[in-house]
C-alpha cells in the first residue's frame, strides 16, 4: 500500500467556513468561525496569512488550543524564538513563555511585566521577531488591556524634517535597555546571568525598515529596547528619539485590544510596537506567547 505524500494529505483537509471582520480604528481584524484545534489546509493558511500582512493584528476568537496546537500553529508561519529569561518558559514547551502576574508559592509564574514599554518584540536580537502569538489562559475581570500602534502610519505621517534626520540613521536595541528599571519597580526579573546577557548583545537596526512581505516602510524604534541613534551626540539622539516615540502613539495609530476569552492575538512585529496597559495587581491574567524570527531588519 503507498503512502500518501504529505501534499496529498494537506490538499484532503477540508476547509473551514470563517470571516475576515476588519475593525473600524486603525489596524486589526477579527477571524470568526475558524477552530484552529483543526487541521487548516493550503488555501485557508494563505488566507490567514494576507489577512495577517494586510491588518498587522489579528485575532482569533474562541479559540479553546493545546500548548502543542499554539506551537504548532505559529510554526507555519516559521522558526519559533526561545525568551532570554528561562524560568518563565512553559515547562515541557520552552517556546511557549508565561505572560503572568500571578505568583504561586511565593514564586513568580511568569514575565508579570512583560510589555509595560512600548516594544517590538525581540527587536534586540539579530534576527527580530516576524510577529508573535499570544492566546489568553486566565483574564482580569479589569484592564489587563493590549495597545498596538501601526509603525507603517507612524512613518507615512512623521514630519519631512523628522524624516531627513532619521531616514538613513540606525539605531541600538538592548534587552537591558529598560531592564533594571523595571527590576526595581516591579520585582519581577531576575538577575540576569553572564550567559543570558551573551544572549542577548546589543545590536544596531537601521530606523526606517522595509517590510520583507509588503515592502512597506516602517519606523523601527521603541522606548523599551531602542539606547540611542548611532553617531548622534547623547542629548541629540535622545531628543530625537523621543519625537519619534510621541509621534508613533499619537491616539490614531493605535488599536487596542480588550481582552475576551479564548482570544489568541496574532500581530506583526515589523508593522506594529505593542504595550501592555497592566491590571490591578489582584487580579489574576495568564497567557501564552509564542513567538516567530524575522528577517534581519534593512
Ligand atoms: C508582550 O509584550 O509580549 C505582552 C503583552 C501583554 O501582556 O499584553
Amino acid at each position: 500500500m503507498s503512502v500518501p505524500s504529505a501534499s496529498a494529505i494537506a490538499a484532503s483537509i477540508a476547509p473551514q467556513s470563517f470571516e475576515v471582520r476588519p475593525f473600524n480604528g486603525a489596524v486589526g481584524a477579527e477571524i470568526i468561525g475558524l477552530d484552529l484545534a483543526l487541521p487548516i489546509n493550503d488555501q485557508d493558511f494563505a488566507r490567514l496569512h494576507r489577512a495577517h500582512l494586510e491588518h498587522h493584528v489579528v485575532v482569533f476568537r474562541d479559540q479553546h488550543i493545546t500548548p502543542q496546537q499554539q506551537i504548532a500553529f505559529s510554526r507555519r508561519f516559521g522558526v519559533l524564538q526561545i525568551h532570554v529569561l528561562k524560568q518563565f518558559l512553559l515547562s515541557g514547551h520552552p517556546e511557549i513563555l508565561i505572560v503572568s502576574n500571578i505568583i504561586e508559592n511565593g514564586q513568580s509564574i511568569g514575565l508579570g511585566d512583560a510589555g509595560k514599554f512600548w516594544h517590538s518584540d525581540l527587536s534586540y536580537k539579530e534576527l527580530p521577531s516576524l510577529g508573535s502569538m499570544l492566546h489568553a489562559q486566565e483574564l482580569p475581570s479589569e484592564g489587563g488591556d493590549t495597545l498596538f500602534a501601526d509603525m507603517h502610519k507612524a512613518w507615512d505621517t512623521l514630519p519631512q524634517a523628522l524624516r531627513t534626520a532619521v531616514e538613513d540613521r540606525s539605531a541600538a536595541h538592548s534587552y537591558t535597555a529598560r531592564y533594571s528599571e523595571t527590576r526595581f519597580e516591579g520585582n519581577w526579573r531576575p538577575t540576569l546571568t553572564p550567559e543570558q546577557l551573551a544572549e542577548v548583545r546589543e545590536v544596531v537596526h537601521p530606523i526606517v525598515r522595509t517590510h520583507p512581505e509588503n515592502a512597506r516602510k516602517a519606523l523601527f524604534v521603541s522606548e523599551g529596547f531602542t539606547t540611542r541613534i548611532v553617531g548622534l551626540p547623547e542629548d541629540e539622539s535622545r531628543q530625537l528619539l523621543a519625537q519619534l516615540y510621541a509621534h508613533s502613539v499619537q491616539p490614531e495609530h493605535i488599536y487596542r485590544h480588550a481582552w475576551q476569552p479564548g482570544d489568541l492575538v496574532f500581530w506583526d512585529n515589523r508593522s506594529l510596537i505593542h504595550l501592555a496597559a497592566g491590571c490591578p495587581s489582584h487580579l489574576r491574567r495568564k497567557l501564552y506567547r509564542t513567538t516567530i524570527q524575522g528577517d534581519a531588519p534593512y
